[in-house]
């Protein structure tokens, strides 16, 4: 199949990814949170974001919250509409990754095929997946949202972990426990991590 950059010639005359990361002093890279509902991906990223940023890191968050109101508000829960979420998630990012920014994106993500299709669109050199991994009984301890709740009773349909199946990464960067540990110890777990992959 042919390249973006061959079918469409324009691509030679814009400012290359290399020159946009120059101008920041940064790699750009997708980290990419994958985890049930509930288990510290948003916390993560906000705070993960905030340490880069106050590091000189211009960082964008995509979250599943979010998305799913605005761009992706047609688009529901069955798995063909949670992949097709993941898909313009994907290629969103990559136009944050070729802006030289990093994206920090926090997506229940639940199988191994859409966090595939993920890595696929944006570039196994960009995409760095962290599996935020606490135990649905604490997800559901907490139940920040109380959607666990709601779908317990069968109020909300394919909900991750109840009704619907949620893959443990086999490919993960970085597994993040949560378990008795403060968001500060998890953040800074996983500032460093990212660190050398984003330092310019
Ligand atoms: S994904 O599975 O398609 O990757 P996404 O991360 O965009 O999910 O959205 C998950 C968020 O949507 C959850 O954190 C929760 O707030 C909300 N939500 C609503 N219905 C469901 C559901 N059936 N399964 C999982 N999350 C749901």
């Amino acid at each position: 199949m042919k390249k973006n950059q061959e079918l469409f010639p324009f691509f030679d005359r814009v400012i290359p990814q290399h020159e946009k990361e120059k101008l920041l002093k940064q790699k750009a890279k997708v980290i990419w949170f994958t985890g049930l509902s509930g288990s510290g991906k948003t916390t993560t990223a906000v705070e993960l974001e905030k340490k880069l940023h106050k590091n000189g890191y211009l960082c964008k968050i995509l979250d599943g919250d979010n998305v799913r109101v605005g761009i992706n508000n047609n688009l529901g829960f069955s798995k063909g509409e949670r992949l097709e979420n993941i898909r313009r998630i994907a290629e969103i990012s990559l136009l944050f990754v070729r802006c030289g920014v990093i994206s920090i994106n926090a997506f229940v993500s639940p199988s191994e095929e859409m966090r595939e299709l993920a890595q696929k669109i944006i570039g196994k050199e960009y995409f760095i997946e962290i599996f935020v991994d606490t135990p649905i009984e604490i997800c559901e301890e907490r139940d920040i949202k109380g959607l666990y709740k709601k779908a317990r009773l069968g109020e909300i349909k394919n909900f991750t972990g109840i009704s619907a199946p949620f893959e443990t990464p086999k490919s993960a960067n970085l597994v993040l426990k949560t378990e008795n540990r403060t968001v500060t110890e998890t953040v800074d777990e996983v500032f460093d991590f990212v660190l050398p992959f984003v330092e310019f």
